[in-house]
Order: structure tokens, then C-alpha cells, then sequence
């Protein structure tokens, strides 16, 4: 695939037909015959220059049916989840595939496998399979909350309502070590996701806030994209389910003993304080009596 940079630095992306631009036509012929690296001149004599798309091309011209990742989650993700030429990855749900493309072109030459329950998300994300000639992710139409096929993954990759729910699929399914990523637009889902994994994972939950500068005036762009969502990475460190649950009762019995302890603290305090008030009243009523007695002498 090419794409010609026009000289304001404007992207297209040639397809295989006569393209009309601003500066006037290309003929595909000349592009075609154009090597990447080349340029090519529209009919009213402007140059453009023809390269290869990468993949921040491919995530301006993708097509997007359900919210789709952004570069810089994306770009963190794939960062984080380990990935190289090799790595065995399921990512769900596909969506409109950006994720996949990142990913595919990580692990290559092993395929990506990404389940997703929605046929028309599937097509579109086949379209952008073809369009950029990504040829190693296997779309699989499965609901993930029901289980994993695959076995002995490096990493898994969820943008999902629920990521909750794969939890307990991920601990039999990862390699030891291996990682667990779930990108959340609400912090609510996040945290639903952090207790989920429980003793059996390391985590950690951050956001990426990307600010551009305008080198010209050299300070911040005015226009930033503020909030794109959650990102917790987990790796699998045991599959001590069993010691989950003891570790969960043993708090559960600490919980009790200290509502017994602080239960004990208030009886406690309560009797003092009536003790306290009896030794008052007997204070009290020795000094009417003295009072009296006085009075009486006096009198
Ligand atoms: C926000 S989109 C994912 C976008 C994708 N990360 C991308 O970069 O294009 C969420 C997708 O998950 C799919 N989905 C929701 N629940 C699912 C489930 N239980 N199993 C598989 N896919 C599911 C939805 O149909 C939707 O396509």
C-alpha cells in the first residue's frame, strides 16, 4: 500500500485509482509506477512524496464502527503487555480491529486471535484487515464472558463492558507471568476489575493524558483530547485460588474479631461510666448529708 504526502503535509491513501487533489490529478498509472521513496506530480506540476502508511496512518484512515483505541493507549498497551515476533495473544472484543492491527504487527508471524459476539463490528474490522494487508489476526465470534479456547497465552488484551467476568478464565489460560490488560472508559469498571484479580496478580491502574505543543509559539495546544480511559496491567504470579478464598475468610474472621474487640470496648467504657456516676451520686449525696448536718449545728 502507498499514501502521498501533499506539500502542507496532508496524507492520502492511493487506491489503485486516478486520485483528484487540491493541486490537481495524479494519474494512478504514475503512482503505481512510482517507487516508495519517490515522488509524483500532480498534472498542474505539485510534487508529492509516496511512502508506506505506519500505523498512525493506519489509525487516521481506519474505519470505526465502536469506540476505538487511541494511539496512545494503544501504543502503551502493547508496550506493556510484553508483546514480540512470537507472543501468543487473544485480545477481545475486536471492535473495528485498531487494537488487532498493533497487535498483529507485534507478534508476527504468529497470528493474533481476537473474539468479538457482533457481526457487523467483525466486518468492518475485516475491511481494515484487508486495507492495510494485516493477514495474522483470527477473528473468532465468541462471547469471552463464557471461557477461552486457547491455552498457555503470553498476554490478553480486553476492551470490554465486563472485563470482570475473564478474570477467572485468565488465571487458567495465562502462562505464569504472562499479562492481563483491560482499557475501561469509567473508573467504576476499573475498580471492579482490580478487586476481580485479587491475590493472584500484580497491578497497577493508570491513564495516559498526551498533550501536544504548537512549536511555533512554543507552548501547549489549546485543543487536547482530555479523557480516553483506564488502563490496568495485572501479571499472572499464582493460581492460588484456593489461598484467595482462605486469605478472603481470614479477613472475614479478623472483620469479626474486631467488631467483638470494639463491641468489648464499649461495654467496657459503658460500665465504667456508670461506675463512675454511682461513685458521683454517693460524692454527691455525702455532701447534702454533710450540708445538713451542719445546718443542724448552726441551727
Ligand atoms: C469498545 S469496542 C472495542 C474496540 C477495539 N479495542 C478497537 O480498538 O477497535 C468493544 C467491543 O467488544 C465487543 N464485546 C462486548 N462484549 C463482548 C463479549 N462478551 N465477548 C466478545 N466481545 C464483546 C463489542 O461488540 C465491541 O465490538
Amino acid at each position: 500500500m502507498k499514501i502521498l504526502i501533499d506539500p502542507k503535509g496532508r496524507k492520502y491513501i492511493f487506491k489503485g485509482e486516478d486520485m483528484h487533489t487540491k493541486d490537481g490529478m495524479i494519474k494512478a498509472d504514475e503512482i503505481n509506477k512510482c517507487e516508495v521513496g519517490g515522488t509524483v506530480k500532480t498534472h498542474l506540476g505539485t510534487e508529492y512524496a509516496v511512502i508506506h502508511p505506519n500505523i498512525t496512518d493506519i489509525l487516521q484512515k481506519a474505519r470505526r464502527g465502536p469506540q476505538a483505541i487511541t494511539l496512545k493507549d494503544a501504543s502503551l498497551i502493547v508496550g506493556y503487555a510484553n508483546l514480540h515476533s512470537g507472543s501468543k495473544v487473544l485480545n477481545s472484543g475486536t471492535g473495528s480491529g485498531i487494537i488487532d492491527i498493533f497487535l498483529a504487527y507485534a507478534v508476527e508471524p504468529e497470528k493474533v486471535i481476537s473474539y468479538e459476539i457482533r457481526e457487523d463490528f467483525a466486518k468492518i474490522a475485516r475491511k481494515n484487515f484487508e486495507k492495510f494487508g494485516i493477514d495474522n489476526v483470527e477473528i473468532k465470534m465468541k462471547n469471552i464472558y463464557e471461557g477461552i479456547d486457547e491455552e498457555n497465552l503470553d498476554a490478553i488484551i480486553l476492551d470490554l463492558p465486563e472485563p470482570w467476568l475473564v478474570v477467572r478464565f485468565a488465571v487458567e489460560k495465562l502462562k505464569m507471568g504472562g499479562i492481563l490488560i483491560s482499557f475501561s472508559p469509567s473508573i467504576e469498571q476499573s475498580k471492579k476489575f482490580h478487586d476481580a484479580l485479587d491475590i493472584n496478580f500484580l497491578q497497577e491502574t493508570f491513564e495516559c493524558v498526551l498533550r501536544n505543543w504548537d512549536m511555533k509559539v512554543v507552548r501547549p495546544c489549546s485543543r487536547m483530547i482530555a479523557h480516553t480511559g483506564f488502563i490496568t496491567v495485572a501479571r499472572l504470579i499464582s493460581r492460588n485460588k484456593a489461598k484467595s478464598e482462605e486469605i478472603k475468610d481470614m479477613k472475614k474472621s479478623e472483620e469479626i474479631k474486631d467488631m467483638k474487640k470494639s463491641e468489648e470496648i464499649k461495654d467496657m467504657k459503658k460500665s465504667e461510666e456508670i461506675k463512675s456516676d454511682e461513685v458521683n451520686n454517693e460524692v454527691e449525696s455525702e455532701e447534702i448529708n454533710n450540708e445538713v448536718e451542719s445546718e443542724k449545728i448552726n441551727n
